[in-house]
């Protein structure tokens, strides 16, 4: 199967295709989304999901948001400019709430506001946003794509004539938590295609298990070579040396280096540091929350215990169902998230380079880049 992007233009022009990640890997379906309303449960549905991923479809959220009204006030002008740009800042707020952890997604919110204070009326509003937003996809995927050069030279480093360089990585931070690319698997890929030997172990990553569903999907998708294994196996991996380095994703990262990512990545972490592992966040520059200096700032979403209690999988008929795996009485529940301090961190890497997770590292790289991504968020 060749790759299906995670996101595309619906074919009347005014509605964006989601590929519906929850049904990944049983089947390869995409829904429309036309309103805030649909992009905002898509969001918190985790139709898409993804730092990455989540910025760029709130960025065509709301241009959505603005043509539904612009549409419901029947292609009329409203009063003024001030009114419809006070409904469609009402209309993203509902979707920069979606989901709290991810910096980029307010990141990407507040970039399109700011973007529509250019327009002089409607009809402009709907073209800069529509534009602003197909240019924060184009650019997101092309720091992934740099990120993928600059973290390529961190495996070749590790490479040795007798074996394979063993990654692991946790959760989902590839092409399908961005437009393209990915951030923690964009150096795997850039390293598997300069034809460096590497394997990838993939943690199923516990409850909603994006490692077994989306990871090995597509990393099997692009033909690199990984093994799954359950979430508690990495220090027993990296304790027998079968771990090189540890490459993983992140949510948003504060200004010191403070990581949050998937739960459970800390846990990785932990033990990398105890085996003398490296380990490594990657992330594109819109992921860095310059406004907060530690991760115990960063707001961790806590999701319904019902996704702890349940798995789903397909049956043998072919259909996608959910079982509960404890007794029906038990209660569970469900962050999502975790914060990795900077001190476990052996480096960043974004778009713009690796450096340590450090404030004057961080400081140092991003000024160095070109992106406004660094730009404190509000
Ligand atoms: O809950 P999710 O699937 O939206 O979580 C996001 C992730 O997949 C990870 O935390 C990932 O490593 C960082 S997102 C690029």
């Amino acid at each position: 199967m060749s790759w299906p992007g995670t996101v595309r233009m619906g074919a009347d022009g005014a509605s964006l295709e989601v590929l519906d990640q929850r049904l990944l890997p049983y089947a390869v379906r995409w829904l429309v989304l036309r309103t805030a309303d649909d992009v905002r449960a898509a969001i918190t549905d985790m139709v898409v999901r993804g730092a990455g991923l989540i910025g760029n479809v709130a960025a065509y959220g709301v241009w959505l948001a603005a043509l539904e009204i612009f549409n419901e006030a029947g292609g009329t002008a409203f009063s003024s400019m001030t009114d419809f740009s006070a409904a469609v800042r009402r209309a993203a707020h509902g979707i920069k709430t979606a989901r709290p952890t991810a910096g980029n997604l307010a990141w990407a919110v507040d970039k399109q506001l700011a973007a529509m204070e250019a327009a002089a009326g409607e009809q402009e509003a709907l073209f800069i946003l529509r534009g602003s937003a197909d240019e924060l996809a184009r650019s997101e995927a092309d720091a992934c794509r740099l990120i993928g050069v600059q973290g390529k030279p961190l495996i070749e480093a590790l490479s040795r004539s007798d074996r394979a360089v063993n990654i692991l990585t946790h959760c989902n931070a590839g092409k399908l938590a961005f437009v393209d690319w990915g951030s923690a698997l964009a150096p795997v890929y850039a390293a598997h295609e300069a034809g460096i030997p590497l394997h990838v172990w993939v943690d199923e990553t516990r409850p909603r298990n994006q490692g077994a569903r989306l990871t090995a999907w597509e990393l099997a998708v692009n033909g690199v070579p990984h093994t799954l294994i359950a979430d508690n196996a990495g220090g027993h991996l990296m304790r027998r040396g079968l771990v090189d380095m540890v490459i993983v994703g992140a949510d948003r990262v504060t200004r010191r280096g403070d990581v949050a990512n998937k739960i459970g990545t800390y846990l990785k972490a932990l033990a990398a540091r105890a085996n003398n592992v490296p380990f490594y966040a990657a992330l594109p520059a819109s992921t860095f929350d310059l406004t907060l200096t530690s991760g115990d700032d960063i707001p961790i979403e806590e999701r319904g215990g019902e996704e702890v209690r349940l798995i789903s999988g397909e049956t043998a008929e072919g259909e996608i169902t959910e079982i509960l795996i404890c007794p029906e009485a038990t209660l569970a529940r469900n962050w999502a998230f975790d914060v990795t301090p900077a001190e476990l961190v052996t480096g960043l890497v974004c778009e713009c380079g690796v450096c340590r997770a450090d404030e004057s590292a961080i400081a140092a790289l991003l000024g160095k880049g070109k992106s406004d991504s660094r730009e404190v968020k509000q």
